[in-house]
């Protein structure tokens, strides 16, 4: 049995307050309950008052990136190390907006999947199709070599620490959610995919979160899904009343 995980994508909002001020709203509602894995990833600059509010706490925190080197003269970049060092489980790599906005590819992506995993820390490797991709019958093609460039040269031990999030682009943001069934079909290509590259204990055992416009009302008929195992929530997270209902969701 795979346990949920509901992640929170803060992307970049809110203010240091607000972020102080939703993290300790979240730990008094789901602060204590440990039958769904639950991590909420704020903007860098926020995540030690994070980790601070969240102490004592079941709730982990992750980053939403990181640059794969160990260190050294790479202004303005963050490694992966010292998003260890402050206090995080888990970091998202390759969203789509980082693939397609900052332009990010297959390599780069795995290169930051494998330092990752170096430092210790919990990659979530985001894959998902464009609208013109879903349009043009090209989704399994898409996420088969995200997923599988993402995770290339990776032992079974390294795959078997990694969630996978699949976040159709064209639902990111748009209000426009991917049906349960859509979701799961592309879902259980994935663990699919998984069970070619690593076997079938390591492809039963990963969890794959959906993400896209995920919100309270749609999130139990997502999550119900047999390949669904949590979610990547973005404009929803951002508010206590609206992610607490979403980690509920999780515990059916
Ligand atoms: P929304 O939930 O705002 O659609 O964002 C999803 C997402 O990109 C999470 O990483």
């Amino acid at each position: 049995m795979r346990k949920y995980f509901v992640a929170g994508n803060w992307k970049m909002n809110l203010t240091m307050g607000e972020s102080a001020k939703l993290a300790a709203d979240l730990k008094a509602a789901i602060g204590g309950q440990s039958e769904v894995d639950v991590a909420v990833c704020p903007p860098f600059v926020y995540v030690p008052g994070v980790v601070e509010a969240l102490k004592g706490s079941t709730i982990a925190v992750g980053a939403q990136n990181l640059y794969p080197a160990p260190g050294g003269a790479f202004t303005g970049e963050v490694s992966p190390k010292m998003i260890k060092d402050v206090g995080c489980r888990y970091v998202i790599i390759g969203h789509s907006e980082r693939r397609h906005i900052l332009g990010e590819k297959d390599e780069f992506i795995n290169a930051k999947v494998k330092s990752a995993l170096e430092a210790q820390l919990l990659p979530i490797l985001c894959v998902g199709e464009l609208l013109a991709e879903r349009q043009s019958g090209r989704t399994q093609s898409v996420v088969s070599i995200q997923v599988e460039k993402g995770l290339a040269g990776l032992t079974e031990q390294d795959a078997a620490k990694i969630t996978i999030a699949y976040e159709p682009v064209w639902a990111i943001g748009t209000g426009e959610t991917a049906t349960p069934a859509q979701a799961q079909e592309v879902h259980a290509y994935i663990r699919g995919l998984v069970k070619k590259l690593f076997g079938d204990s390591i492809a039963d055992a990963m969890r794959i979160q959906y993400g896209g416009s995920v919100k309270p009302d749609n999130a139990a008929e997502l999550m119900a899904q047999p390949d669904v195992d949590g979610s990547l929530v973005g404009g929803a997270a951002l508010k206590a009343e609206n992610f607490v209902p979403i980690v509920r969701a999780a515990k059916g």
